[in-house]
């Protein structure tokens, strides 16, 4: 029998402006869980929140992309909606793009990472959690953790993980995707992977025997509903130890805070700050960026768990570099390389002022 691992998110309202996910919305989430794990849909959940989004994470054994499932998480953030619009909180529904549930809760809104797997004698998970970036903000990070000998020594000392990985990588720009091996392609890959804003990793598996190592969401909200109405704040489930690279491993890329696009309005890049959950609230200039790591064993379909893998000492010095970098970014202001490039900013004025100006724009010599 497999189990399904599940994991949808979407951000339906918080305090105070788009920080923090009110508690009645995690209760709320609960209590609908609840009930589908009493009808025997879920076998087991776990919500939680990085900063203003709320994750479900959710074990069954109906599969990937299966309608009963994709509903249930759907009702549920529609049900904290009602809440969310109660409370008055900020942004109640901002992810809801829809009225209706159609089938498959992609396109709609949440975002959504999915892995069935044929449970290991041990199987040890990774979830994590992002708020204030994009789904590209993963390709770094994931390169590193599957194709990287520097991060994973398994890569060259253990004969199970030795064969390397397959990257499978959407260009969300064109709605294409291509799978690529490495170390064999590392260069190839690495030419797409620079291009955070449209080439972006979906699922990972090992070569060996094609077994499923990792999963991303990677909907982009603002492709979805043709103008920016959030960001899209992905998340991530990696599968470690016995074949696959070391908890620890898996968590090592994150001790660099790499530059991300999504701070303030969607449109600066800063500092992917490492945290503990409770940390997971961005506050200065609506961030930095933040990425938070649970971790379960996944015993029976069942989480045991979790263990909050970034409330960890040894992550100090990678939060403080990443506020001394926030502080570098943020006196950059409006200018590059902290405000993103014209075509990949959320909010722009720019169309209005270059209107204003047509008439004065004169041809130069
Ligand atoms: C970024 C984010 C925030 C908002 C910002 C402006 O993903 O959620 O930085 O973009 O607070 O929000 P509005 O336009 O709602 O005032
Ligand atoms: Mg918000
Ligand atoms: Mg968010």
């Amino acid at each position: 029998m497999k189990t399904t691992v599940s994991v949808i998110k979407a951000d339906v309202g918080s305090i105070a402006g788009h920080g923090l996910a009110h508690p009645a919305l995690l209760e709320k989430c609960k209590e609908i869980l609840g009930k589908a794990k009493e009808e025997g849909l879920l076998e087991d959940f776990y919500v939680t929140n990085c900063g203003d989004d709320t994750e479900l994470i959710m074990t069954h054994r109906n599969g990937e992309e299966n309608e009963e499932i994709h509903e249930l998480a759907w009702n549920a953030f529609l049900e904290a909606t009602a809440v969310a619009k109660e409370l008055k909180l900020y942004g109640a529904g901002q992810d809801l793009l829809s009225d209706t549930f159609s089938g498959n809760i992609k396109g709609m809104g949440p975002g959504c990472a999915e892995m069935e797997f044929k449970e290991r004698p041990s199987d040890p998970v990774v979830v994590f959690c992002c708020d204030k970036t994009e789904p590209g903000a993963f390709n770094m990070p994931l390169f590193k953790m599957f194709a990287d000998p520097f991060t994973t020594a398994g890569l060259v000392i253990d004969p199970s993980l030795h064969g390397g990985f397959e990257f499978e990588v959407f260009d969300v720009m064109d709605h294409k995707k291509v799978k690529m091996t490495c170390p064999d392609e590392m260069y190839d890959l690495l030419a797409l992977l620079g291009t955070t804003s449209r080439y972006v990793i979906k699922h990972i598996r090992r070569r060996s025997d094609n077994e499923i190592a990792a999963s991303v969401s990677t909907e982009r909200l603002n492709l979805m509903a043709g103008k920016y109405v959030g960001k899209d704040d992905p998340v991530a489930i990696v599968r470690s130890q016995s074949g696959f690279p070391a908890a620890g491993e898996v968590v090592e890329p994150f001790a660099f805070p790499h530059l991300v696009g999504g701070w303030m309005r969607g449109s600066h890049n800063g500092p992917l700050m490492p945290v503990a959950q409770k940390n997971a609230y961005p506050v200065r200039f609506d961030g930095p960026p933040r990425v938070m790591a649970l971790g379960f064993q996944i015993a029976d379909c069942k989480l045991v768990g979790p263990a909050d893998m970034f409330d960890d000492p040894a992550y100090d010095r990678s939060r403080d570099l990443a506020s001394e970098i926030a502080e570098y970014m943020r006196r950059h202001g409006p200018f590059e390389p902290h405000r993103l490039p014209a075509d990949e900013m959320e909010y722009t004025t720019l169309p209005g002022v270059m209107e204003k100006l047509k008439d004065r724009m004169e041809d130069m010599e």
